[in-house]
């Protein structure tokens, strides 16, 4: 088992990582305020492994409520969200109960949101359950929902108090959602961690194969990548915005084409060669090294090209970017394969001609 550490003074925690964790609820216990805690999952997850985890807790006395959510980006909403608080109300849970994520990143992010509002902040642990979640999401404190206008637009910065990942989850996840996950992987290489980058496009068959030893080094150097920037940057002042590389294009193709429609992972792939192409457009990354993030996107089973929604479409979206300041698009662009950095002052004629460029 691999166990990091998110250094965030009182309100650090950590990250355990291993196959078979679900049957093993000891570093859940050793983190409760009451003996109750309240499951949050969805229609997928909650048949698969709700039980296993109810079970493990009961024995060891606590009390466990639970929810389950319809499925899916597209109930990463208010009514959803709300299916929450009325469960939470129902079973008379406390302050100081502990809400539990079961599930991806659409159940952790609403999850996490609960917590931060249920009687104005709960504790809560994440039980991560797909590959983007384990590496990307259940990390880091950042909780949303959607808004039709844009993408996490409504939500909270509140971090867990532990991050449980069991790696055996990985084993039901579909092909598709694991190729999402991928992507997130691909950006800590693409933006700080040239050496990691490299070790991924010689495992990147092993990841897709779901080999235990490649996928824990993964999971694992994806967290200390996330933990550091996250130690360094709670709140995105500076750093952070940097685990947003591709993002900024990819939410706009998310809500372009209506939440759900292209994976979250998907989305953030294509985005990523919008962002390649503008970096390479300023003379910052050569055709060679367009071709290497290419090779490893398409190697991953992602998309590399967007959907072309025009790139006008494109440019009203991305105007509601989190990182828009004083009414400028500030974008993530690469200065070199392994170094990022927030640009601010980018031609919007040079934006729409990457759009276009990279849209199919
Ligand atoms: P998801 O939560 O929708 O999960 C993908 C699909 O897999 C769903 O249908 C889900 O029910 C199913 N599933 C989950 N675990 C499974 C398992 N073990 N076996 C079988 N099926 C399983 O999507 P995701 O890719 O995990 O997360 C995407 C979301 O995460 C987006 O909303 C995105 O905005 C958010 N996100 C948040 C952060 C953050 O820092 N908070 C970072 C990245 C992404
Ligand atoms: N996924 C972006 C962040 O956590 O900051």
């Amino acid at each position: 088992m691999s166990i990091l550490n998110v250094a965030l003074g009182a309100r650090s925690y950590s990250i355990h990582i291993a196959p078979g964790l679900l049957d093993h609820p000891e570093p859940i216990l050793s983190c409760l305020r009451l003996k109750k805690v309240a499951v949050v999952t969805n229609d997928v997850v909650g048949p698969l492994y709700l039980e296993r985890l109810c079970a493990g807790l009961r024995g060891a006395g606590v009390e466990v409520a639970s929810v389950i959510l319809p499925d899916g980006e597209a109930h990463k909403d208010w009514p959803t969200l709300n299916l929450i608080f009325d469960m939470l109300l129902r079973e008379h849970c406390e302050r100081a109960t502990t809400l539990i994520a079961l599930g991806g990143g659409v159940v952790g992010d609403m999850a996490g949101f609960a917590a931060a509002c249920y009687q104005r902040g709960m504790p809560f642990i994440q039980v991560p359950t797909t590959l983007l979640a384990q590496v990307d999401s259940s990390v880091g404190g950042k909780t949303a929902i959607n808004h039709p206008l844009g993408k996490n637009m409504i939500g909270a910065f509140h971090q867990p108090r532990l991050v449980l990942a069991d790696t055996a989850t990985l084993a039901t996840l579909p092909t598709r959602e694991l190729s999402a996950g991928l992507a997130e992987i691909i950006k800590y290489g693409l933006i700080r961690d040239a050496g990691f980058f490299a070790w991924l496009e010689q495992h990147i068959d092993a990841l897709r194969a779901l080999e235990p030893e490649a996928l824990a080094w993964a999971i694992e150097r994806s967290c200390r990548n996330k933990a550091e920037v996250v130690a360094a940057d709670e709140t995105e002042q500076g750093v952070r915005a940097l685990l947003n590389l591709g993002h900024t294009f990819g939410h706009a193709i998310e809500a372009g084409l209506g939440y759900g429609q292209w994976l979250h992972g998907e989305a953030v792939a294509a985005g990523t060669m919008m962002a390649v192409e503008l970096s390479r457009r300023l003379g910052w990354l050569g055709d060679a090294e367009l071709a290497r993030i290419e090779a490893l996107f398409l190697a991953a089973g992602l998309p590399v090209f967007g959907p072309p929604l025009g790139a006008d479409v494109y440019l009203a979206l991305m105007a509601h970017d989190k990182k828009v300041e004083g009414g400028k698009l500030r974008l993530v662009l690469l200065r070199a394969l392994g170094q990022a950095v927030v640009a601010s002052e980018i031609d919007r004629a040079d934006i729409a001609a990457a759009i276009g460029a990279r849209c199919r």
